[in-house]
């Protein structure tokens, strides 16, 4: 018999630690950390309180790149899933589902029930989320095909889907978009036939005035902006250009050639008050954005979709660096035939790519100065290639070589079929799901020993609590990186065992351990 039970419906905690009023849940909680000091460790405890506003507001997304395989693959599985649409297949019936979103389709441990046994909810019921289902989606894109063609275009989903999806796709049009054509690609040229015209100002305020028409029209509590357009070669970082704030915004008035297209919509979605999420590899979030978004207090959170081959590699590194093993080396092969792919042909912007996929060790190779010395890395090398018979479908062959007890070795090899838009599409609903719970939880910390209360504060606006979903995770300046896909996860679901006053998962199971 399985030791597994499941709670499917909704639940409330019962604790002197977590009150619900009428606008929100808040709770009591004790932070417990532990402080090094030369190779003195002192335990320490902060008393908080979490506040998470209960009402799930009426959001929209407004995707840039709109029109490519990530963006319409988005809307379909949003209109599918709402339709409860089937379809045929070689292998028989499929039916839609959000599978391989963390926040739709896994499960935390909540507790045990009176035999013990564990007690997993969906995570999306630990706290009020809101549900892709009712998120209305738009955007833009510079290549103006109306979605239904955008789908069939980007051969990611069954025929049979497709079909029926169809009548609903076509009437999506994306808006025109920014277009620098320094930025992308050359071969992209000839998508671009949907760009707006006029200064970098003056798109910058089109821009703004779009998602002001979004919001009003569909009638929003909220509006989310998130890239998923192609990826860009990276902005030179530019005293007096791109800096601080106010260089940026002058940089924008004057024209400047070094201002990117997706910093134009990081700045005016900062602007509007909207989050802004980068899935792209390029710095989008050059430091005159990060100030900015610090300034105005609204979320960016970045960079790049971590959704297949790195995925598993900042699961493997760090199962290999903690058994106590030393990966020495690790080639990552990847070749795709997708427009990602057509794009990434050229080496500015391959380059980004790289550098993203290439920090993702860092922080598990640091923590274990037994296998490593300062400063050492294994050799991590990335290739990636465009083979336009594969599509979608991109292969990732990676190796890892180890070196292990006794002068050993072992290698694993391993081959991945990421379908690529498939296994992006879903990080794309848990960024907007992730991102916009934490635009309603605050803390503040409570000091027993003073009667003033200190302010109730956000999330740093900078939201690294997002990493687990990228792969060159942003985080604030001074903060430590981490890369380790289940500490990433782990860090959610705390959070929001924090604000039910719930103590965090510590996986210690005494209960079974003792007679
Ligand atoms: P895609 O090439 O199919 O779609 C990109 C779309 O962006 C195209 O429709 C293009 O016309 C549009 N575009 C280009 N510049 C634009 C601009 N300035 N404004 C508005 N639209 C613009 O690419 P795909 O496969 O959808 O991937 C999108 C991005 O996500 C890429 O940068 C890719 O590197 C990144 N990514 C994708 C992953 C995946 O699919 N597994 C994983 C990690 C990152």
């Amino acid at each position: 018999m399985s030791s597994c039970n499941n709670l499917d419906g909704a639940f409330t905690v019962q604790s002197d630690k977590c009150k619900y009023t009428e606008d929100a849940i808040v709770s009591d909680y004790t932070y417990e950390t532990t402080i090094v000091e030369g190779n003195v460790v002192k335990p320490v405890s902060t008393k908080m309180q979490f506040k998470t506003e209960r009402k799930v507001p009426k959001v929209g997304v407004m995707l840039i790149g709109l029109g490519g395989n990530n963006g319409c693959t988005c809307v379909a599985g949003v209109i599918a899933n709402k339709l409860g649409l089937k379809w045929n297949t070689k292998e028989g019936e499929k039916e839609s589902n959000y599978w391989g979103s963390v926040m739709m389709a896994s499960t935390v441990k909540l507790g045990n029930d009176a035999k013990g046994n564990s007690v997993y909810t969906p995570l999306k019921n630990m706290l009020p989320m809101v549900h892709p289902n009712n998120v209305v989606w738009g955007g833009w894109d510079i290549n103006g095909m109306h979605l239904g063609g955008a789908m069939k275009r980007s051969n990611v989903l069954d025929y049979d889907l497709q079909q029926k999806l169809y009548p609903y796709m076509q009437d999506i049009k994306p808006l025109p978009s920014v277009y620098f054509p320094d930025f992308i690609a050359a071969n992209q040229s000839e998508r671009a036939d949907n760009v707006l015209t006029g200064s970098k100002q003056q798109q910058m305020e089109q821009i703004r005035k779009d998602i002001q028409e979004f919001k009003k029209k569909n009638g929003l509590d909220k509006v989310m902006l998130l890239w998923t357009a192609n990826t860009e070669r990276f902005a030179s970082i530019e005293e007096g250009v791109n800096d601080t704030a106010e260089d940026l915004l002058t940089s924008i008035q004057r024209d400047e050639p070094e201002i990117s297209a997706s910093t134009i919509f990081a700045v005016a979605s900062i602007l509007e008050g909207c989050t802004f999420i980068n899935g792209s590899p390029q710095n989008t979030f050059v430091p005159g954005v990060v100030e900015l978004a610090r300034q105005k207090k609204v979320f960016i959170a970045g960079d790049d979709f971590k959704s297949g081959q790195t995925k598993m590699k900042s699961v493997l590194v760090d199962f290999l660096v903690s058994a106590g093993i030393k990966p020495v080396s690790i080639v990552s092969y990847n070749h795709l035939g997708n427009n990602d792919g057509k794009n990434l042909s050229a080496p500015s912007q391959f380059r980004s790519k790289e550098i993203s996929k290439s920090n993702v060790v860092d922080d598990m190779v640091a923590s274990n100065r037994i296998l490593f010395e300062e400063d050492e890395h294994p050799d991590h090398v990335v290739v990636i290639k465009y083979v336009p018979y594969v599509g979608d479908s991109k292969r990732a062959m990676d190796e890892y070589t180890s070196e292990i007890f006794m002068g050993g070795t072992n290698t694993i090899v391993m081959h991945n079929t990421c379908e690529d838009s498939l296994l992006a599409t879903p990080l794309i609903y848990d960024l907007v799901i992730l991102g916009e719970l934490c635009e309603r939880i605050r803390m503040k910390k409570v000091d027993d020993s003073s009667d003033k209360d200190s302010e109730w504060e956000a999330f740093h606006p900078v939201l690294s609590l997002l990493s687990y979903m990228l792969k060159a995770p942003l985080v604030p300046n001074g903060a430590p990186v981490v890369n380790a896909l289940f500490a990433q996860r782990q860090a959610i679901i705390n959070v929001m065992r924090a604000c039910l006053g719930l103590a965090p998962d510590h996986h210690m199971t005494l209960e079974h351990r003792f007679e």
